[in-house]
């Protein structure tokens, strides 16, 4: 495997979840290396259509060598979900998938500044176009908004530690390298759990920040939820508790509303009606899928189905219904027209 290469997780199960209708129209809001969007093109019929979003300029430059005059990729942030799918005249969609987090490219590229195992500049922006990185944040937040983030997106026991050596560090010599934060962070935090490296939590709290990947992630939920014609799918994989939890509760809510207080005079058709329901219960990587790719271990799916009478598909009204298998077949090989360009 080299560094530009990303093994997709729950793959086959993701894919499931979505039951892919041949001729739907589904939307892969993070493209990463393209593996979900294979396989979903390999089960797509040739009217059906995939629209794949990443917003780190790598992913969409990886995604040139995928030429299929079925799909097109956008480079945006999946919040922008609603302008993406009005710009290419796309009105619902029959599925939408959320593979959340970083890829495996954005992590082993060193120049990424998104890890401690290499020394290099503390970039960790995703779409590397805009936006400030961890260096230039470290360089002005105040301690007080330093321990938050610490504390909050890496749930960092540490983090007022943290926090305070990092401003009186800045101070002296400023803080630019990957190297320096996780020397500076193993000084300050001295237990760990076995195998973890200290500023495992550090990196990733400010790496949560930059992206802002816990607003992403509630701004695009509804949105794409928005978008699904009755019947339609949304599959979120998730790799840690805080991400988990936004799509658990919002999933949960989605599917059993919360209810005025007992006693409010509403009739029965004026209460929050469900406006999806759960499919199955949560999945997980298999042991063999660990073994395979350790760094699947912590990622959980979850899949909802948007309510209402089940009309059929975008395009031609040849529907599975929900939870028939889906059709497999081998991964379409790239042809034909380049990835479509767009967004930013
Ligand atoms: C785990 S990888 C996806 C891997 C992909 N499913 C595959 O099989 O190759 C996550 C991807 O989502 C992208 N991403 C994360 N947050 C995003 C956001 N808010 N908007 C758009 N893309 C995002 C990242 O840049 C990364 O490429």
């Amino acid at each position: 495997m080299t560094a530009n290469t990303h093994v997709s997780v729950l793959l086959a199960e993701a894919v499931a979840g979505l039951t892919i209708h041949s001729n739907g129209i589904y939307v892969d809001a993070t493209f990463g290396r393209g593996g979900h969007s294979r396989a979903i093109l390999a089960a797509l019929g040739a009217r059906g259509q995939l629209i794949a979003l990443d917003r780190d300029p790598a992913a969409i430059a990886a995604g040139a060598t995928l030429s299929d005059p079925r799909f097109r990729l956008v480079h945006a942030a999946f919040s922008e979900f609603d302008a993406v799918l009005d710009r290419l005249g796309v009105g619902q969609v029959d599925g939408v998938l959320l593979d959340i987090g970083v890829s495996s490219p954005q992590l082993n590229t060193p120049e990424r500044g998104m890890s401690f195992r290499f020394d290099a500049p503390l970039d960790m922006r995703m779409d590397t176009t805009q936006g400030e990185t961890a260096a230039e944040f470290l360089a002005r937040a105040s301690q007080s908004e330093l321990e938050r983030v610490i504390r909050d997106y890496g749930e960092e026991r540490f983090a007022h530690a943290i926090a305070k050596a990092l401003v009186a560090a800045r101070g002296e010599h400023g803080i630019s390298r990957t190297g320096q934060l996780a020397t500076l962070v193993a000084q300050v935090v001295r237990t760990r759990e076995p195998g973890q490296h200290p500023a495992t939590r550090t990196f990733q709290a400010l790496r949560i920040h930059v992206n802002r990947e816990l607003e992403e992630l509630s701004l695009v939920l509804p949105r794409a939820l928005a978008r699904l014609r009755p019947g339609g799918r949304l599959a979120v994989i998730c790799f840690h508790s805080l991400e988990d939890r936004i799509v658990k509760r919002f999933m949960r809510d989605a599917a059993h509303p919360p209810q005025p207080p007992k006693g409010v005079p509403l009739r029965a058709v004026d209460l929050p009606q469900p406006v999806a329901n759960l499919v199955g219960k949560a999945m997980f990587p298999s042991d063999a899928e660990i073994a395979a790719n350790p760094r699947c271990r912590s990622a959980v799916l979850r899949v909802a189905q948007k309510v209402g009478p089940v009309a059929g598909p975008s395009q031609d009204g040849a529907s599975q219904k929900p939870g028939a298998a889906q059709r497999r077949t081998s991964v379409t090989p790239a042809r034909g027209r380049g990835a479509g360009g767009g967004g930013k």
